[in-house]
């Protein structure tokens, strides 16, 4: 895409970040983005819900606090009214936990139904936390759990357990809110979140904008419940061999991994968890994220598995 010089854009598209980030004023800058994807669950209140989280996680992403949002719509001619006001609910209550005023939207008819938002947010230019910030010497930590695209697979063929799909559920409808109001507490230098491209992925993307490598410790990364298992069974989503097929390149390993552990470190997670880096010291004092592995200089490779 053309671009042109703008003093006040902050953090432009060519960096791979979360969000823009346009300054206002010394003190104040603007965080924007937008995400909307077709129905992922079932139920019309939770893909609204989830639609919303995950709209508002970019922001979270860069370290900033949500303001206000604008939905997006695609929705049947034909379809249900009663789905559309479901979608809607779901998104708005969603929104309100955020304390994300809604302003309005746009909806158009379409064949397949498509949901999300455009959302802006509110940040200090000095506080800016961009895939760049991984300082060699960091730790690595992360906010959830790995595994809803294998999961959603695993119900779409028919084998995922209730509880199991529960559960992803209920993470991919959690705001990244409490884990972003947490990092900011600490002298956090780069983040992101894990979302379509996986955790590789996403941690690629941070290795190269910081131009150092990440060494991740895969015994210490957590799954969802059935994850694991799933992935033996070859619930693989085509995204998850799509992101392997792009980021391998990018990867050299210490020791053989188990092939569904390795297969989910590609898996496209929806409404994923911060992936960010902070200094060594302050990793016993963190609460809900958790260490996955640390910021090296560069190596061979961008990301290096242990
Ligand atoms: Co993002
Ligand atoms: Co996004
Ligand atoms: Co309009």
């Amino acid at each position: 895409m053309p671009r042109w010089a703008d003093e006040n854009v902050l953090v432009g598209f060519e960096t791979a970040d979360d969000a823009g980030v346009y300054k206002l004023t010394p003190e104040l800058a603007l965080v924007q983005t937008v995400d909307f994807f077709t129905p992922i669950v079932d139920d019309p209140y939770t893909y609204g819900a989830i639609a919303a989280a995950n709209a508002l996680s970019d922001v979270y992403a860069m370290g900033g606090r949500p303001l206000s949002s604008l939905s997006l719509v695609g929705f049947p001619a034909k379809g249900d009214p009663e789905d559309l006001e479901q979608i809607l609910r779901g998104g708005a209550e969603k929104m309100r936990e955020a304390e994300c005023s809604i302003l309005g939207g746009h909806s158009i008819a379409d064949d397949e139904i498509k949901f999300g938002y455009a959302v802006t947010g509110a940040i200090h230019p000095e506080s800016i936390k961009t895939n760049a910030g991984a300082r060699v010497g960091d730790a690595l930590v992360f906010t959830k759990r790995l595994g809803t695209g294998v999961i959603s697979t695993a119900l779409k063929r028919g084998i995922a357990a209730a509880e199991h799909v529960e559960e992803s559920v209920r993470q991919m409808a959690t705001l990244n809110r409490r884990a972003c109001d947490e990092m900011l507490r600490f002298d956090a230098h780069g983040c992101t979140d894990v979302t379509g491209f996986g955790l590789i992925g996403h941690a690629r993307e941070m290795a190269l904008a910081s131009k150092v490598t990440l060494e991740i410790e895969v015994d210490r990364l957590r799954f969802l419940p059935g994850a694991v298992e799933y992935a033996r069974e070859g619930a693989i989503p085509g995204g998850l061999n799509n992101n392997r097929e792009f980021a391998s390149c990018v990867v050299e390993s210490a020791r053989p991994q188990a092939k569904e552990v390795e297969d989910l470190l590609y898996d496209p997670q929806t409404s994923g968890g911060l992936l960010y880096t902070l200094p060594e010291d302050q990793v016993e004092r963190l609460g809900e994220a958790y260490r996955i592995g640390r910021v090296v200089a560069r190596g061979e490779k961008p990301i290096r598995l242990l």
